[in-house]
């Protein structure tokens, strides 16, 4: 009996994968074709996007790449129940487990730094918050690549095309906490407002009253001008995560026979094939299971589109010999492309987190501790998909800011910022002990501000620490290594202080919470700022483009200069760091270079 179950089973589904949608491998040795006319490497947040909008050329042949695993699984609740999306990495199945080299302002602390290892890459593990940033920073990104259709005016239909607004989950009245006309309707992305109100929600608008000249209401932060205090949108629908694999990926694989995903396999390098117009010419592809593992290729006919991330894209480049040549050289790598930008530019948001200890008892505390709270919050998801853990956890308002016009933080160091409307630092307010380095207290209640500098001046590296692809790439973000940044940071804090010190909160903020009690002066902050601050997660401009010929590592289109077949789409192609959650910027981005693609094929 159960044999000939089982291969009735077998067939039923190979004929519903091959008669309905594309084949999926999690093993190179099962591609049964190596040829196609794009491959994209990563199934991440910008490489779904293209490779679902390439699919849509019903006469393209695609293969998705992706290292990691599979979005689905026995312990995906930690990437699909929004409130646990911080407990979804570092060290956990879903995580690639890089850290930082040591990071000299930051009292030489080696931190983590998650990037996505699972199919929607940092899309199915990130913290959902859905910003677009500052319209200066699409008008800058399309000045310092050379190609207009970047700019906020032009690019804004790429938003509408992306996104699907939502109701929040627990069903509220939503009128007048944003602005609907700003939000698409239709596109695969899900969005929404917070799916759990929170005690603090109130006093968060009403410090926007008290305090108006400083921390103003905005109706909606995602509109160009991000700057003041506006309701949070997830990347949520309903109680589940939204990903690029969910959005994206899935329902073209499901739907169209000519895209084929393989996962759990590594690309180690991208081999080259001859010589057109006159530039080296790399159409394929050589990916492995694992280090011990036979190593297989599959070639292009089209192009390449790397979307390994700002991690991934870098060290792919580096190892098919892309780079700064002495630099590869020196790790046993034979030079084939000059370009000694290739994981320079590295750059990341720091952030510190601020407590307060507060007399309630309706925080997300005994959630974040575990324990039955905890595991009452996970069966309410798992059966009536409402409460905590139905939402996400990390803030129900976010707000940017500006320095001071006359700040002497400005006067010093230059304004890094793309633009006048473009914010200089973030405060997003957490109903409970919210940190990314701290230990979480094993009891109390508290109020949490995050501060993020999100228009850093520090610029980093990654390079190669051998030419085994395995091996993790050497990262140094070089945090808060400028005075701007660190100035800035120390400004945030003053900032957040003041927010919490404002009417609002008496009878709730009952006082500093101990980590923190020595932030009354700027020597002692910026003894804080060294001793918690870490990454919000968001490296950018590692391979970034330039319209300037002798700049950068990639063209206008997002080639790869003095070489072909090979463009890049993802964090790492970015000329700039947006102000703000990046992964809205990425999705638009990525949606104007899929079809930046599809013209010049014509498709
Ligand atoms: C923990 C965390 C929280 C975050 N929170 C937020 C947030 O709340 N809001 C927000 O806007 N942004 C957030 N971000 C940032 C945001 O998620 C990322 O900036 C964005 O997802 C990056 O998109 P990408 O396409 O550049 O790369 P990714 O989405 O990371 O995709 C790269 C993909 O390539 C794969 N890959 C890499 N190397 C190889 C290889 N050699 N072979 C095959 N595949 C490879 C990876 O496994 C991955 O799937 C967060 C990030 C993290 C890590
Ligand atoms: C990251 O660490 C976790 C926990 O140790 C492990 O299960 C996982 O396989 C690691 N990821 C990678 C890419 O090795
Ligand atoms: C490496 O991949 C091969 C081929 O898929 C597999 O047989 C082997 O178990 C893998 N090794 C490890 C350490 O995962
Ligand atoms: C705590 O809040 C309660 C009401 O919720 C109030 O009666 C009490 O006075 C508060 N305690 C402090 C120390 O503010
Ligand atoms: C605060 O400063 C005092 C005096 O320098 C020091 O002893 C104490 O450890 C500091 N506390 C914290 C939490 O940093």
């Amino acid at each position: 009996m159960f044999p000939s179950r089982a291969l009735s089973l077998f067939v039923i589904s190979t004929l519903a994968s091959s008669t309905l949608g594309g084949r999926v491998f999690t093993d190179p040795s099962q591609l049964t074709n190596t040829n196609y006319d794009f491959i994209v490497v990563g199934a991440g947040t910008a490489g779904n996007v293209i490779a679902a909008r390439l699919a849509e050329a019903r006469n393209q042949r695609i293969l998705v790449i992706e290292a990691g695993r599979s979005n689905e699984g026995y312990d995906d609740y930690l990437i699909k129940a929004p409130f646990l999306g911080p407990a979804a990495s570092p060290a956990t199945s879903f995580d690639w487990n890089y850290t930082t080299v040591p990071q000299p302002a930051i009292n030489n602390q080696l931190i983590p730094y998650p990037r996505g290892y699972v199919l929607g890459g940092s899309s199915s593990t990130n913290y959902m918050v859905y910003t677009r940033g500052a319209a200066d920073d699409y008008d800058k990104f399309a000045s310092l690549v050379g190609d207009s259709s970047y700019s906020w005016r032009r690019i804004l239909p790429y938003a509408y095309k992306n996104e699907k607004h939502v109701p929040p989950n627990d069903g509220h009245d939503e009128t007048g906490d944003y602005i609907p006309s700003l939000h698409g309707t239709n596109g695969p992305l899900l969005t929404s407002l917070p799916g759990f109100l929170t005690d603090i929600d109130d006093r968060v608008l009403a410090t926007t009253r008290e305090l108006r000249q400083e921390f103003p209401y905005n109706p909606d932060y995602n509109s160009g001008n991000p700057i003041g205090v506006s309701w949070m949108h997830s990347t949520i629908g309903g109680a589940l995560r939204s990903s690029s694999a969910t959005a994206y990926l899935w329902p073209a694989v499901n739907n169209r026979p000519n895209i084929d995903l393989l996962y759990n396999s590594q690309v180690t390098r991208l081999i080259r094939t001859g010589t057109s117009g006159g530039k080296p010419d790399f159409r394929r592809v050589e990916f492995a299971r694992n280090s011990t593992a036979r190593r297989f290729t599959a070639t292009a006919s089209k192009e390449i589109i790397l979307s390994a991330g700002a991690v991934g894209t870098p060290q792919i480049l580096l190892l098919s010999g892309i780079g700064d040549s002495a630099q590869l050289r020196s790790v046993g790598i034979t030079p084939i492309v000059n370009l000694p930008e290739v994981g320079r530019n590295l750059v990341d948001h720091p952030l510190v987190p601020i407590q307060w200890n507060v007399n309630s008892t309706d925080t997300m505390d005994p959630f974040l501790r575990g324990g039955a709270e905890f595991q009452a919050g996970l069966t309410e998801w798992r059966t009536t998909s409402q409460g905590r853990l139905a939402a996400n956890g990390v803030s129900n308002h976010m707000s940017f800011f500006r320095l001071p016009n006359n700040s002497p933080i400005l006067r010093a160091n230059g304004d890094p910022s793309a633009g006048g409307h473009a914010p200089h630092f973030e405060l997003a307010f957490g109903n409970g002990f919210f940190t990314t380095s701290q230990q979480i207290p094993t009891s109390g209640a508290y109020f949490s501000i995050i501060n993020v500098v999100v228009s850093p001046s520090s610029r980093g590296t990654i390079t190669l620490a051998s030419s085994d692809p395995f091996a993790h790439p050497i990262i140094d973000p070089k945090l808060l290594t400028t005075d701007f940044d660190l100035q800035t940071m120390v400004y945030s804090i003053k900032a957040a202080k003041r927010f919490a010190a404002a009417n609002a909160w008496n009878g709730y903020i009952t006082g500093q919470y101990s980590d923190a009690v020595n932030t009354t002066t700027d020597a002692g902050i910026v003894d804080y700022i060294r001793k918690w601050a870490t990454t919000i997660k968001h490296p950018f401009c590692t391979a970034r483009a330039s319209r300037n010929p002798n700049e950068g590592v990639l063209d206008s289109t997002l080639s790869v200069k003095k070489a072909a077949g090979i463009r890049v789409v993802d964090a790492s192609a970015f000329p700039l760091i947006p102000a703000g959650h990046p992964q809205a910027m990425i999705y638009i981005v990525a949606e104007r270079a899929a079809d930046v693609i599809k013209a010049a094929y014509r498709l």
